[in-house]
């Protein structure tokens, strides 16, 4: 079952970075939205002309402040439109649906100490997060790199309690984070979380590893935006319907066009609800998320509809 979609007003759009706006929402019907913890994510649901866009967007705002929620939107280069969407086309006032927020991202309560390593956009988890770690006692830093002063976002978000506990680097200063050096000397217990560019979420995870540190210790959240790709078909057997993927909506945006739902939560190849399996093949999967193994990936048997796509001369799903 897909999540229920709650309605939303615009109550305020600003530009916070040459690329980045920052978004509030609160609920047509008064009152407060539903709880959430930092970390957590929502999927808004932007209706354009010509298709349904379903982007997620992790919840920057504080989650002991229910009458509104908050997000930030890059604006993306190879966007299929869903950040041109809310960038160029949505105004103050209007309303949107979004789904009740998932936290795929949490903080581990056991740990001993959290470092929070933010790249540009993947600033918003950490900014939700921040609020509950400054109610606790558990030590954290935040090191948070970006282009330069100007693409340096919600600076003002960081309260008093960050002073000591943030370090910024500047591309265009030459300031850069030494991972090995950061991970080599922390205490056991320690967690690592790291939100932002593909590259900075492996050397984080690959120098965690080269130092021993546990995987359950090793935290990241990246979204992947569906990529665009050859068109190709695929036959739903239990549905017994034919879709055409087009190369600029994902396999899951076009099932779902035809009418046939599937679960989901991220919508970004992380949490594995849209697992899908595969009955026939003639051709190759095109994997694009980060929830199967290599091993799954080698059977041929599972696809993730909402980021991999097929380049298939026959394909046929268990849907
Ligand atoms: S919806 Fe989360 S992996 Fe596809």
């Amino acid at each position: 079952m897909s999540a229920q979609t709650i309605t939303v007003e615009i109550t305020s759009i600003a530009q916070v970075t040459p690329l980045i706006k920052h978004f509030r929402l609160k609920a047509t019907t008064g009152g407060y939205l539903p709880a959430f913890s930092g970390g957590s994510h929502i999927i808004v649901v932007m209706r354009g002309q010509k298709r349904i866009h379903r982007n997620p967007y992790s919840l920057l705002s504080s989650p002991n402040r229910l009458e509104h929620y908050e997000i930030a939107v890059r604006r993306m280069d190879e966007s299929r439109g869903g950040s041109h969407f809310l960038h160029d086309v949505v105004k103050i006032g209007d309303q949107l649906e979004i789904a009740h927020p998932v936290n795929l991202f949490g903080l581990e309560k056991q740990a001993r100490k959290h470092i929070l390593i933010a790249g540009g956009i993947g600033i918003t988890p950490f900014l939700a997060q921040l609020e509950d770690l400054r109610c606790g006692e558990v030590p954290y830093e935040l090191h948070y790199s970006v282009r330069s002063h100007e693409h340096a976002a919600f600076l003002q978000h960081l309260g008093t309690r960050e002073a000591t506990r943030v370090s910024m680097y500047y591309d265009n200063e030459g300031a850069t984070l030494n991972f090995e050096e950061l991970l080599a000397k922390q205490p056991l217990g320690t967690h690592v979380y790291v939100c932002g560019p593909a590259g900075m979420i492996t050397r984080v995870i690959d120098t965690a590893r080269s130092y021993g540190w546990p995987n359950s210790h090793v935290h990241w959240e990246q979204f992947n935006a569906p990529p665009v790709g050859d068109a190709f078909d695929v036959f739903l057997a239990r549905s017994k319907i034919s879709v055409h993927v087009v190369p600029d909506q994902s396999l899951l945006e076009c099932i779902e066009a035809a009418g046939v739902e599937v679960p989901y939560l991220c919508r970004g190849g992380v949490c594995g609800f849209c697992h899908t399996r595969v009955l026939e093949l003639d051709g190759e999967l095109l994997h694009h998320d980060h929830y199967l193994s290599a091993n799954e990936r080698t059977t041929g048997k599972s696809i993730m509809p909402c980021v991999s796509r097929a380049k298939a001369k026959r394909l046929v799903l268990d849907l």
